[in-house]
């Protein structure tokens, strides 16, 4: 019953990582317009300071995957790369306020963890030479698990790394097999276990459900696995089969994969596992434990998210990326840089702009971000007279769906989503969104299941 309701908001919708989704930002037109956005958002809030570093490279490329990668061919073009980010910090970060606080450095990819160390120490130098760093500064990175040995993970927790993620993707090994991916070097539980020897926090597992070779049975077991590492937080992503973005997933049309029905029915019965087990769950695909800065945020009510995933409004800044199609999350704006390394490495090694997106926002898009995310991450929804105006027929639309009965619940000014609604999240979202009123979203966002 259950299941065939939720079947029913199974939609395209954007996953509001940003407000308006990126695929909506227009088209930059000079770096005079970004070097000011960037300068304007010295005087914004959050005053803290989010930086992301894009490193595109992996060994080898997963039929799966959806990021933005390519595999790394030699290393001139690596050192080329870098080469231009160490050139487009140089130009950037003075447009920065060097009064400003670091609380977070994230490095994604890609595989931070496939180039050689030294480059990563050079980009945390860079920054550590010019701001201020809090004392708990998060330093992130995110790692493929079938290059790290316990040496490589010292040196990272040396290096001031204390944030990490892994991408397992599944347990099975026909499933890696089947979705071209190496398993860890070592078992996971050690992993975990060593991560935490060496003071990282808020240790992450990748998984993914509705992968092709996945069945009921050896899903399980991987869910299975995965708490018997104990980690501190588990991703469970959807798989995103994006193949008129993604070549590579083509090669993956030739298995049988999970319907929409099934791909369900994973998700709520390794929810169920994960909850069982002591996890929370956390906006739309998070499991943490109940001491994580994560949860705690979900009671507090400042859970928030970005393009580098869930964190707390405390700790986050506004987000300053390098590297190719690092999006940079500023308060007055999104700017993003072209996305091919190549061509990355090109404009900005002559002297051009590297980005080729942006979207400054007004106050009222300010709004919308912002009341899509509180809903998202929160899963309430309290507005003032003049968010209320601004929401229009937005509020009037969300509100509508109590008479439904199942998503959300409504009392005075305040939106609470049920337990079904919050599975549904992003079609809530979306009835929030003018942009996605009587719009096409099939072929342009992913399904909500
Ligand atoms: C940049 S990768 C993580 C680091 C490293 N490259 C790795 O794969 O282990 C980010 C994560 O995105 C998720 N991901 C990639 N492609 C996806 C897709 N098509 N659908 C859902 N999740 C995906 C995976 O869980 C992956 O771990
Ligand atoms: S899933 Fe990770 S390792 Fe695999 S191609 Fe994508 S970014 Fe690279």
């Amino acid at each position: 019953m259950m299941i065939d309701t939720l079947l029913r908001y199974d939609t395209n919708a954007p996953r509001y990582t940003s407000y308006p989704p990126a695929n909506l930002f227009r088209p930059a037109e000079t770096k005079q317009e970004i070097e000011a956005l960037w300068r304007a958002s010295n005087n914004l809030y959050p005053q803290n300071l989010s930086f992301y570093f894009h490193i595109p490279f992996c060994t080898k490329r997963c039929l799966f995957c959806g990021c933005t990668s390519e595999v790394m061919q030699d290393a001139s073009a690596r050192d080329l790369y870098f080469e231009s980010l160490y050139s487009e910090m140089a130009e950037k970060l003075l447009w920065i306020s060097d009064k400003r606080p670091v609380t977070q450095v994230h490095f994604g990819g890609g595989t931070p963890t496939s180039v050689p160390f030294e480059i990563l120490d050079t980009i945390l130098h860079k920054l550590r030479a010019r701001f201020p760093f809090a004392e708990n500064a998060e330093i992130a990175i995110e790692c493929n698990p079938s290059s790290i040995t316990e040496e490589r993970l010292r040196t990272l927790a040396l290096m001031g790394f204390n944030r990490i993620s892994y991408g397992i993707q599944d347990f099975n090994p026909e499933v890696l097999e089947i979705i071209g991916r190496d398993p860890s070097l070592l078992p996971v539980n050690e992993l975990v276990k060593l991560s935490r020897e060496l003071h990282f926090s808020g240790i992450n597992l990748d998984l993914i459900y509705g992968l092709p070779g996945q069945t009921e049975a050896n899903f399980y077991d991987s869910v299975q696995k995965a708490v018997e590492a104990a980690p501190d937080r588990i991703a469970l992503f959807s798989y995103a089969h994006v193949p008129w973005l993604k070549e590579n997933q083509k090669l993956l049309e030739k298995y049988p994969m999970p319907n929409a029905r099934e791909k369900m029915t994973f998700f709520l019965e390794a929810r169920k596992r994960f909850i069982e087990a002591g996890f929370v769950d956390v906006g739309m695909d998070h499991f943490v434990k109940p001491t994580d800065s994560l949860a705690i945020a979900l009671q507090e009510g400042v859970l928030h998210r970005n393009f580098q995933g869930y964190c707390t409004r405390k700790t986050t800044g506004q987000v300053y990326g390098f590297g190719s199609s690092a999006i940079s999350q500023l308060d007055n704006a999104y700017t993003q840089n072209i996305h091919d390394s190549a061509h990355y490495t090109e404009l900005q090694l002559s002297g051009k702009m590297t980005e080729i997106r942006c979207h400054p926002l007004d106050e009222k898009q300010k709004v919308l971000r912002d009341t899509i995310e509180r809903l998202m991450c929160n899963r309430l929804l309290r507005v003032d007279e003049r968010e209320k105006e601004i929401l229009g027929a937005g509020w009037e639309r969300l509100l509508a769906l109590e008479s439904k009965g199942l998503l959300v619940k409504v009392s005075d000014d305040e939106i609470r989503t049920t337990e079904l609604g919050t599975l549904v999240i992003r079609y809530l979202a979306m009835q929030l969104d003018p942009l996605m009123q009587n719009c096409k979203t099939e072929g342009v966002f992913s399904k909500t299941i």
